[in-house]
């Protein structure tokens, strides 16, 4: 079934000049950017768009990471696209990635578990509350009915 996820290249990819890498790697693996833009985030919608990490330990310094810089967010669509993104990515610590993940993106461009570089929907749930946090799907029928 045809899926849309979101994609974050979070501002350690973006100022470390992986987006070039990262987009070659999206499109040679099938998926489409059919939706991207580049923005700041500021404290309130970061704090809102990780909501659900809002008690953990980690939250404040998630929070000052994602907005020391600019990100890229963008829609990927394909087949599968929610599961397929997150196996592409690799597993959220990227200094564990480059040895049992070498061909993902954290591993070639995520640091720590912390600063990963790239961020992945993990649910329909979420890919359905993250794209549209940053994108207005109210006057097109593409969510709902995939290209
Ligand atoms: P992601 O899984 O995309 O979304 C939650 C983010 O919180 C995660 O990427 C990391 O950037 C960050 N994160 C997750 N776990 C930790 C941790 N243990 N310590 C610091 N940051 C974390």
């Amino acid at each position: 079934e045809k899926e849309a996820t979101l994609a974050i290249i979070k501002p350690d990819g973006v100022l470390g000049n992986h987006t070039d890498a990262i987009k070659a790697t999206i499109l040679q693996s099938g998926f489409k950017i059919s939706r991207e833009k580049i923005i700041q985030l500021d404290k309130d919608s970061a704090s809102s768009f990780y909501a659900e990490h809002s008690t953990k330990r980690f939250f404040d310094s998630l929070v000052k990471y994602v907005t020391s810089g600019p990100v890229l967010v963008m829609v990927l669509e394909k087949e599968n696209a929610i599961s397929d993104w997150r196996a592409l990515i690799g597993p959220t610590d990227g200094s564990k990635a480059k040895i049992t993940h070498p061909n993902s993106i954290r591993a070639m461009c995520g640091t720590d578990v912390e600063k990963n570089c790239i961020h992945g929907s993990d649910s329909p749930q979420s890919a359905q509350r993250e794209i549209s946090f940053f994108f207005d799907t109210s006057t097109s029928q593409w969510f709902a009915l995939p290209l």
